[in-house]
């Protein structure tokens, strides 16, 4: 039953554990939007160490008005993004994709582009090239250039859709973006703005800003958001099986879809205890510390 249309909240559902075997036990058909953002192969281990800085006099740092202050290390996120075997790895998951999708489901991959060219190559022979709508290039700018090539500022997010003649695309929720040259169009086009095309601007999670979780490859709420809002309905059921933070999660929640979420690092699923408590979640083959979480909001934050 579609409980968000009847005006239930959401669901949300966090699987610990490694995703096939997991997704395996999903019935078929069963979902009508699969987002993953899986480690790209890069041969490092993502991690990001938090640090918070307090007031010493013979501390590391000069802050505002020369004041010193000392660094302290309060953590470290981390987890392994090396695969002997990277496309070995993704294609039974990719396979499983194909059969959670309902008939007029989509499916995204977010990717880089080390790897997105081969994955393109492999998504094809799952889903058949016509099943191929969109190279989305999600463009960031940020942080150091290189002086000996083209600094690589964007991300790759393959959109396939179960069937490309039926399939949820929702062009009046798009979010309008300025016009280039608001001189060549007409006041009222420019008061409108235009709609994005596959290439998104947007910046990276700010490392000081509120959005910010810790956990390393944490995506924007701002791009995620418009994909859920665009090629989902409320009431669907949304699945991200490398979820990382849950920045799915949040955004679908919010948005009134369901969602079910899975990762494999006990981090990932701390941070998305707390970043999700407001959405009740049930917790599958893994138990937060109540001590940890922040008292629930859900009223107060969903539909916000
Ligand atoms: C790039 S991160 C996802 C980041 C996420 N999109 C976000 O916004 O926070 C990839 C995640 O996949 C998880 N992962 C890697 N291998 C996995 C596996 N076999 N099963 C489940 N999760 C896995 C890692 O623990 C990591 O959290």
């Amino acid at each position: 039953m579609n409980t968000a249309r009847l005006g239930h909240a959401p669901t949300l559902d966090i699987h610990f554990g490694d995703n096939l075997p997991i997704i395996q036990e999903f019935p078929s058909a069963s979902f009508d939007l699969i987002y993953i953002d899986p480690p790209f192969n890069t041969g490092r281990t993502q991690a990001r160490t938090q640090i918070k800085t307090t007031r010493d006099d013979n501390g590391d740092r000069e802050g505002f008005k020369g004041k010193r202050y000392r660094t302290v290390r309060v953590g470290t996120k981390a987890f392994t993004d090396t695969f002997d075997d990277f496309l070995g790895f993704l294609e039974p998951r990719l396979e499983e994709v194909f059969r959670l999708l309902k008939p007029n489901g989509s499916f995204f991959l977010h990717l880089d582009y080390r790897e997105v060219h081969y994955v393109k190559v492999l998504l094809d022979g799952i889903f058949g090239r016509d099943s191929f709508i969109n190279e989305i290039v999600w463009a960031y700018d940020y942080g150091a250039r290189s002086k000996k090539k083209w600094s690589a500022k964007h991300d790759n997010i393959l959109w396939y859709a179960k069937n490309p003649n039926d399939y949820t695309y929702r062009y009046e929720d798009i979010d309008r973006i300025p016009y280039m040259a608001p001189g060549l169009v007409t006041p009222e086009k420019v008061a409108r703005g235009k709609t994005p095309t596959d290439t998104w601007w947007h910046t990276i999670v700010s490392p000081n800003g509120k959005e910010k979780t810790g956990y390393p490859t944490q995506k924007p709420l701002g791009v995620i958001n418009r994909l859920i809002r665009v090629h989902s309905n409320p009431g669907d059921r949304v699945l991200d099986f490398f979820a990382g933070s849950g920045t799915i999660g949040e955004a679908a929640i919010k948005q009134h879809r369901n969602a079910v979420l899975v990762d494999s690092n006990e981090e990932a699923m701390s941070v998305m205890a707390k970043r999700l408590t407001f959405a009740c979640p049930t917790f599958h083959n893994w138990a937060p510390d109540p001590a940890d979480l922040p008292e629930p909001t859900l009223l107060d934050t969903i539909g916000a």
